[in-house]
């Protein structure tokens, strides 16, 4: 293992996915700096789909380990929708905002009980000898009254987390990196690379 590419062109992701891996000690690229250009028609119905489909693409261009993620917002009371569609739900231009606002008001009626939500990641790994390796890891949570909290982005402020009195939304990042669908299912994917790699 001495090269990892992952599968985005969210400079912010690979900020994040960079301090992540870091104690791998491994050379971590983005596509760009891989040199390598693709559309990808993110057209699967699962996270693992998308995460496979991501993966398996850029695999396509070079020898090196490629990474990719998928993750969304579940919400019970939507029969888990946004789920895969969270960027383009209402539109992918539509600010959150709006789409936040619009999951409140759906959940009106709502009990506390029947309120449940959470963010799910799926990553995908696709080896030079064609393995493939997948985690998933999930944060539970509940559709909020009101949008709160001033970090985060995307769907942040209203998964409230009742056992830390805030949103996703109300964490500092650190905070947020250790307990997220994100975090956990990065470690998790260490850990499968670590143990195929170094035995
Ligand atoms: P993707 O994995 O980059 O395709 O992101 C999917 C979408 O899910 C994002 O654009 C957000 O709408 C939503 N999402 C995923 N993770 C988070 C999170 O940690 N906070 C808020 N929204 C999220």
């Amino acid at each position: 293992m001495d090269k990892i590419v992952f599968a985005t062109s969210n400079e912010g992701k690979m900020k994040e996915i960079r301090l992540i891996l870091a104690d791998l000690g491994v050379e971590i690229l983005s596509m760009k700096e891989a040199g390598i250009q693709t559309d990808i028609a993110e057209d699967g119905k699962t996270f693992e789909e998308n995460a496979i489909i991501k993966a398996k693409a850029v695999a396509a261009f070079t020898d090196a380990i490629v990474l990719a993620d998928d993750s969304g917002l579940e919400v019970d009371y939507m029969d888990k929708q946004p789920g895969v569609y969270s960027a383009r739900f209402m539109g992918e231009s539509t600010p959150y905002s709006e789409k936040n606002r619009y999951i409140i008001d759906r959940l009106a009626d709502a009990k506390d009980e029947e309120r449940s939500a959470r963010f799910v990641c799926v990553i995908a790994a696709v080896c030079p000898d064609g393995e493939l390796l997948t985690t998933r890891a999930t944060i539970e949570g509940r559709i909020a009254y009101e949008e709160e909290g001033d970090g985060g982005f995307g769907y942040d402020p209203i998964l409230y987390l009742p056992e830390y009195g805030t949103t996703t939304a109300g964490l500092p990042i650190e905070e947020k990196n250790k307990i997220s669908h994100r975090g956990k299912a990065f470690q998790l994917m260490k850990g499968k690379l670590k143990k195929k790699y170094e035995g």
